[in-house]
């Protein structure tokens, strides 16, 4: 039984917002709400999400898992793991991987962003929207300027467009049996999943409270960074930023 319910909107604003609407009318699990035509989306750390129409894909994922709240970061990761999966699975040699939290790169590129928004109650998971946007047939010359350098889509790499439907389709299909699997055990193997896919393990890390060397993912889904002392910080939210040395402003 097919127990994902999709919405295709011709055009939307945010299809995370349009996904709450459903889920304050009871929703159930899993409902889709996808669009090709997004024109206000948002990312993460309140920046928006630019996608231009008809090009990429916008898809939110209403889920009620009963797990603790704790461990609803992982849904996230278990979307980048689905979608490099999906992209590797086009066969065009994309050069894949994850970045903390949940991007994914293509040549060091980001050509996938996610973002998690939760409704928790006291100690109860209400529900999550996991929100994917996809850079499927964006051309390089698309991208606003701040991102030319840091984002790239399926047909910038490779100059193939793909139909967005069937990519859709298959991602859906491909979250879909990895959350059911992750379910069978709270969750749990999904930080592993994700690890096997990072590609920054082992590089040093810089963030506006600390600087460190990307060490392993906790369990829930957490960055833990050794610092220079040898401490171990552990990281839940923001962005992990990859440099080469420390800047310690000597000069050379
Ligand atoms: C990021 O900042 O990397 C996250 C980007 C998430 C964008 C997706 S597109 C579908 C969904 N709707 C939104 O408004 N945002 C997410």
């Amino acid at each position: 039984m097919n127990r994902v319910r999709t919405l295709v909107l011709d055009e939307v604003e945010s299809t995370q917002d349009a996904a709450r609407t459903h889920a304050a009318m009871g929703a159930p699990e899993i409902t889709a709400i996808l669009s090709f035509n997004q024109t206000s989306g948002r990312g993460r750390q309140g920046r928006t999400w630019a996608s231009p129409a008809g090009k990429n894909i916008a898809l939110s994922l209403l889920l009620r898992p009963a797990v603790h709240p704790e461990r609803g970061a992982l849904l996230g990761m278990l979307a980048s793991v689905a979608v490099m999966e999906t992209l590797a699975d086009l066969g065009l040699g994309l050069n894949l991987g994850l970045k903390w939290p949940n991007d994914v790169l293509c040549s060091n590129r980001k050509i996938a962003g996610i973002l998690s928004e939760a409704s928790i109650h006291g100690n109860r998971l209400d529900f999550v929207i996991v929100g994917v946007g996809v850079n499927v047939n964006t051309r390089a010359g698309e991208f606003p300027a701040s991102l030319k350098t840091r984002a790239t889509s399926v047909y910038a790499e490779t100059g193939r467009m793909r139909d967005l439907s069937t990519v859709a389709e298959l991602l859906i299909e491909r979250f879909t049996g990895l959350y059911d699997q992750a379910l069978e055990n709270d969750l749990a193997g999904v930080a592993r999943l994700w690890e096997q896919r990072w590609v920054h393990k082992g590089r040093l890390v810089r963030r506006p409270d600390a600087v460190g060397t990307a060490e392993h993912i906790d369990a829930s889904g957490a960055l833990i960074l050794r610092d220079e002392r040898g401490k171990l910080l552990r990281i839940t939210s923001g962005e992990a930023e990859i440099v080469e040395k420390i800047d310690t402003g000597a000069g050379a």
